[in-house]
């Protein structure tokens, strides 16, 4: 038996412990994971639900062959876009009605920037965080049409002068790098104070962490569907308005689904009165019916429960992280208290991105941001503590061996 064994089977030994405790360790089997791999990449792609194959044969072997069109309707096509809608609701804190499925998260940042924009007339300023680029190419795309001024802040350096001055304010709830999570409801309530908007890009809470949109009396808000939610790759996104704001929201993107009559074909456009004016045009049924599958995982567990089960394994990675890795100079780069972390771990090394190719060649699968990040996601439907000291040790390993200084590991792929 190595020494590594050794050293660290006081840790599996509490990971076992803390395994048989889980109330949520049966959901696991509910995912089609492979068993030689421990996938701490649902940040970024969760895994498959099981029930999504016989989703999507039903899709192409019942309802669109046999169906044909008559599925839009017989077959729930045309409605999917609210009830996915109302299913994401329920787990960001949304009551019915508010939320809308399809398109992609880029398109939906800009739909809900310039749609919020225009609700604030008077204000010549648009804020955001240096968060995800697609958010900050959108908003300055958006500026550039409505004749605005960015400015680009940390979410923790908003001012009442700046949401004083700002038509909308735009941050990720959680930082797609370092994992740090944000006070929305303190951030929201200072928005409002100085008269702004506040719009919230979920892509990294959701399916993670108790969101309560309707709580804080968010504005808008929007995510994408493929990392917690397990919605799968290229899974349409979602946008929430507000109640109170839905009738006076004039979207940008008026395609013929948002309007307050779809087959009225008339000439000229008048937006739903409800969230189906968030609808652009025919949504991708064959994702959708992916993403409803998925979306089950969330069937036999509540996001408190998701909550709790995250933050003691993103807790336990830290401990590791304090204790075994700082030797080799790599530290922890997310918030340590746990009201300010998400659902993942940011560790920071020069070698970042070979260490992250040495440890997926050992079946542990995180991934790399620039410039020196090391990005390893813990999406506790489907992660056990076991899971979580298995992928420590072989990072150590990785460190101690230097692995990470093969040849084969410095080669940089397209998608890192
Ligand atoms: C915060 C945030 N917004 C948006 C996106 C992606 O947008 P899209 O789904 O349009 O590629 C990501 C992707 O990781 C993200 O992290």
């Amino acid at each position: 038996m190595s020494s590594d064994h050794t050293r660290f089977a006081p840790l599996r030994a509490a990971a076992v412990v803390a395994d048989a405790d889980d109330p949520l360790a049966g959901c696991r089997a509910r995912f089609a994971l492979p068993d030689n791999v421990i996938y701490l990449d649902g940040n970024s792609l969760g895994a498959m639900h099981r029930d999504v194959p016989d989703a999507l044969a039903d899709g192409l072997g019942r309802q669109w062959s046999r169906d044909l069109i008559g599925s839009w309707n017989s077959n729930g096509w045309w409605r999917l876009p609210a009830v996915l809608g109302d299913r994401i609701g329920t787990l960001i804190g949304a009551a019915s009605g508010q939320v809308i499925c399809g398109d992609s998260t880029s398109v939906q940042a800009f739909q809900a920037l310039l749609g919020a924009a225009r609700l604030r007339p008077d204000r010549r300023l648009l804020v955001i965080d240096r968060g995800f680029p697609t958010d900050q190419y959108l908003a300055d795309s958006v500026a550039r049409l409505l004749g605005l001024d960015v400015i680009r802040i940390e979410p923790d350096g908003l001012t009442d002068e700046l949401a004083r001055r700002a038509a909308v304010v735009s941050f990720s709830l959680v930082d797609y790098r370092s994992g740090e999570l944000f006070d929305a409801a303190a951030i929201t309530n200072r928005v409002h104070r100085g008269g702004a908007l506040m719009l919230w890009d979920l892509s990294h809470a959701a399916g993670a962490l108790p969101v309560e949109l309707d709580a804080i009396e968010a504005d808008l808000a929007i995510g994408c569907t493929y990392k917690y939610l397990n919605g799968g790759p290229g899974a349409p996104a979602y946008l929430y308005v507000a109640r109170r704001l839905i009738g006076q929201l004039d979207l940008p993107l008026t395609g013929w689904h948002g309007h307050q009559q779809p087959f009225g074909l008339t000439e000229s456009y008048e937006p739903a009165a409800s969230i189906e004016r968030g609808r652009i045009g025919t949504p991708p049924i064959l994702s959708m019916l992916a993403l409803q599958a998925g979306l089950r995982g969330f069937d036999e567990a509540s996001i408190s429960q998701l909550r709790r089960k995250s933050l003691a394994l993103t807790a336990r990675v830290i401990e590791f992280a304090d204790e075994w890795l700082t030797d080799f100079g790599v530290e922890v780069a997310t918030p340590r208290q746990p009201e300010r972390r998400g659902s993942q771990i940011a560790l920071r090394s020069p070698h970042a991105y070979p260490i992250s190719q040495a440890l997926i060649a050992r079946g542990v699968i995180g991934d790399f941001r620039e410039p020196d990040l090391l990005r390893l996601g813990f999406a506790p439907l489907y992660l056990s503590h076991s899971d979580v000291v298995q992928a420590m040790t072989e990072l150590w390993q990785v460190l101690d061996s230097q692995d990470y200084l093969d040849e084969r590991f410095q080669h940089r792929l397209a998608v890192t």
